[in-house]
């Protein structure tokens, strides 16, 4: 019973963001455009807010990450390193009847009774109906009348018989048309009209196209008969008569569980690849050559950068980069609002560290992070860190992150990528969830989410990918390898050479192109496993991948909360209250003279507009009672009110230059000085 009143909460939220102007539909004016979205002006601050803190908490608050704003169009190359020409792609089907597009791996199982038709036949098509039928009259007339004076019959039944010859088989057709023109005294109607129907269902269309409509069980299955009907109608089967039906019950378990569409039950079309990068053009002219891509990710920039950000911005491993901007992916099923889009921006850190054997060979061993679970604290990052550790620590630094935001961990879930999910490069990936009104409840009603975040142990599948398809060395040298390789004992040198070495050969085995023989490997990687002694290696990746959009959705979801109150008359009135945290508020404080009509007020409230404007977003509301001033700043998530009223001029002259606070959530007013106010704010929302 939930799952409507979870449906209710989205289509409230959806109907707060077009009213209050955090999210439009794109190209509304003309019908919308499935998948794009617009920020109006209070989205377009929440999302500057939300990549503005991103992009200080990843790359200005600390010393081992640097930034990068890469072109959204790149060498198609990229794409075919990266993997995402050739494998970038959901799986797609169709339902047979209404064309409508699904992705295969997101149909749920269902149960129930598949109705199978091996085909159908025109049992009688209207066409032929109709041609036979002129046929007949003519005939008749031409018994009744001399045919000499009628002409006009005799022509008429030519063409309708010449009008059937042209669809049908010819030469069988040419012997009713001979039947029927010659007009002799033995004429016999009957058997004309025998001979037009054998002929009919002899040569009626027909379609071995098989069919099957999933009922639940229980229902009549007429039901699967007339869609297996118009699914025929629709390929061209006028009439159509069915095949003979066979009935099968499945289970949820069973291979075609997922095969029917759940709207209507028709079968749905064999799942086929569908790649999701939009493709354009470079230059004025369409050819192969000017083939390119608009970017499904952010991250290929970051690693096609990797040395020139490394040289430029005198980092060392470990250290990352960082990007926000926008991705598209032409996604099959765009859905739940903003959440799946197929135009979303990204914010994505790729952090480079040092392979396990380096770790080991510099510092004796690798030091893991004692629980796999997320702790409330980060550790302070350590030289000995593998990437196991490291993993975990990106997964805790960006729970607090959206803990700083006001999502609090109860809000959020995990789901760490089983070894089936996980992509073959990968070692492992945690996606944190969050848990948004449409999120799938489990059979004991809990919440698991759905994914705002991935954060992926990547290997050195990526920078190995470009140096191998640009020829471009992607390693780098590292003098404290270099040393410490040199004072290993023979055997330490000999177990990190083979692990490094098996490494290698296992990704440039499962990337090898057609043309690479298994000697070619075998010698890449000895060359490779040959560099450790000369402090050279590929960097390891650790990657946290978050969507803007997504993480929009869920502050809005998060801080969307209602309250019905009602008056002395019983009137009950709904009002709305966006409980953002003050660092996201897309205004963060209203600023209201009492009076709109009192210079002095005014005046004085201008004032403490420009006083805070240079360093944060406010409003200047001066329109309507306080009390619907407040209403309005509630539903935009203002977390604070500012009222210049008289005893700021100094009516009370113990409260001159003083102003009234009043907090959104709770209500409360307090009164300070105009001269602490912009400390005060800064605190809050800092
Ligand atoms: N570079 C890794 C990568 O792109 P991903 O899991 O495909 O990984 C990362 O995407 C994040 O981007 C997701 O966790 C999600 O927040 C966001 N994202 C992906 N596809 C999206 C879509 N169609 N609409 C909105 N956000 C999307």
């Amino acid at each position: 019973m939930a799952e409507p009143k979870e449906n209710l909460q989205m289509e409230k939220i959806v109907s707060l963001c077009k009213r209050r102007g955090f999210v439009f539909q794109s190209s509304e004016i003309y019908g919308g455009l499935n998948g794009f979205w617009d920020y109006g002006p209070l989205g377009a601050e929440l999302k500057r807010n939300v990549k503005e803190l991103w992009w200080h908490a990843m790359t200005r608050q600390r010393d081992d990450v640097a930034g990068l704003e890469a072109t959204i169009i790149m060498s198609p190359q990229i794409w075919k390193a990266s993997g995402h020409v050739d494998t970038f792609s959901d799986p797609m089907c169709d339902c047979l009847l209404t064309k409508k597009r699904f992705r295969a791996d997101q149909i749920e199982p269902q149960s129930g009774i598949v109705y199978h038709y091996p085909g159908a036949r025109s049992s009688f098509t209207n066409e032929l109906k109709q041609s036979l039928d002129n046929q007949l009259d003519a005939a008749v007339v031409f018994r009744i009348h001399d045919p000499k004076d009628r002409e006009a019959d005799r022509k008429a039944a030519e063409k309708s018989l010449s009008d059937l010859r042209k669809e049908n088989d010819l030469s069988s057709w040419l012997k009713l048309q001979e039947a029927i023109v010659t007009l002799g005294s033995e004429y016999n109607v009957r058997e004309l009209v025998e001979t037009i129907s054998n002929f009919c269902v002899k040569h009626g269309k027909s379609s071995n196209f098989s069919f099957a409509v999933l009922l639940a069980a229980g229902k009549p299955p007429e039901s699967a008969r007339k869609l297996a009907k118009e699914f025929y109608s629709q390929r061209g089967i006028l009439e159509p008569e069915l095949g003979e039906e066979r009935i099968e019950k499945i289970g949820l378990d069973h291979p075609l569980a997922t095969r029917f569409n759940p709207e209507n039950g028709s079968l749905l079309s064999e799942p086929r690849p569908f790649n999701l990068m939009f493709k354009t053009y470079v230059g004025p002219v369409e050819s192969e050559d000017g083939i390119a891509y608009l970017r499904p990710e952010t991250a290929q920039a970051i690693f096609a950068q990797f040395k020139n950000v490394l040289e430029t911005s005198r980092q060392k491993v470990p250290f990352g980069i960082a990007q926000v901007g926008k991705a598209f992916r032409n996604e099959v099923t765009p859905r739940n609002f903003t959440f799946r889009s197929r135009e979303f921006e990204q914010m994505e850190l790729e952090f480079f560290i040092k392979p396990d054997e380096v770790i080991e060979a510099i510092h004796g061993s690798v030091a893991t992070l004692e629980t796999p679970d997320p702790k409330p604290k980060t550790p302070e990052p350590q030289p000995n860190w593998g990437w196991q550790a490291w993993h975990q620590y990106w997964v805790e630094e960006r729970v607090r992150f959206y803990e700083g935001l006001g999502l609090s961990r109860d809000t959020l879930g995990f789901h760490r990528q089983t070894p089936a999910e996980l992509a073959h490069y990968a070692r492992a990936c945690t996606d944190i969830l969050f848990k948004f009104p449409f999120s799938k409840k489990d059979e004991q009603g809990n919440v698991a989410g759905d994914e705002l975040e991935g954060i992926a142990a990547r290997s050195d599948f990526d920078l190995s990918q470009h140096q191998r398809f640009s020829g471009k060395p992607m390693g780098v040298f590292d003098e404290e390898l270099r040393a410490a390789w040199a004072k290993l004992p023979k055997e330490k040198q000999d177990d990190l050479w083979k692990r490094y070495y098996d490494n290698r050969k296992n990704y440039l085995t499962k990337s090898a192109k057609p043309d690479e023989t298994a000697e070619q490997i075998s010698k890449q990687s000895t060359d490779d496993a040959n560099g450790l002694a000369r402090g050279q290696y590929i960097p390891h990746v650790i990657e946290p991948s978050a969507g803007v959009d997504r993480l929009i959705l869920a502050l809005i979801a998060n801080a969307y909360s209602e309250v019905t109150e009602t008056d002395d008359k019983g009137k009950s009135e709904t009002r709305v209250t966006m409980k953002f945290h003050p660092r996201v508020a897309p205004f963060k404080a209203g600023i209201f003279p009492l009076l709109k009509n009192k210079p002095d007020l005014v005046a004085k409230a201008q004032a403490v507009r420009d006083l805070l404007r240079p360093w944060m977003n406010v409003f200047y509301d001066e329109g309507g009672s306080i009390g619907k001033r407040y209403a309005r700043q509630d539903e935009a998530g203002t977390p604070f009110c500012v009222t210049i009223d008289f005893d700021t001029l100094g009516e009370k002259p113990e409260l001159l230059d003083t102003v009234t606070i009043r907090h959104r959530d709770d209500g409360r007013q307090e009164r300070l000085k105009i001269s602490e106010l912009l400390a005060f704010l800064l605190l809050k929302i800092r």
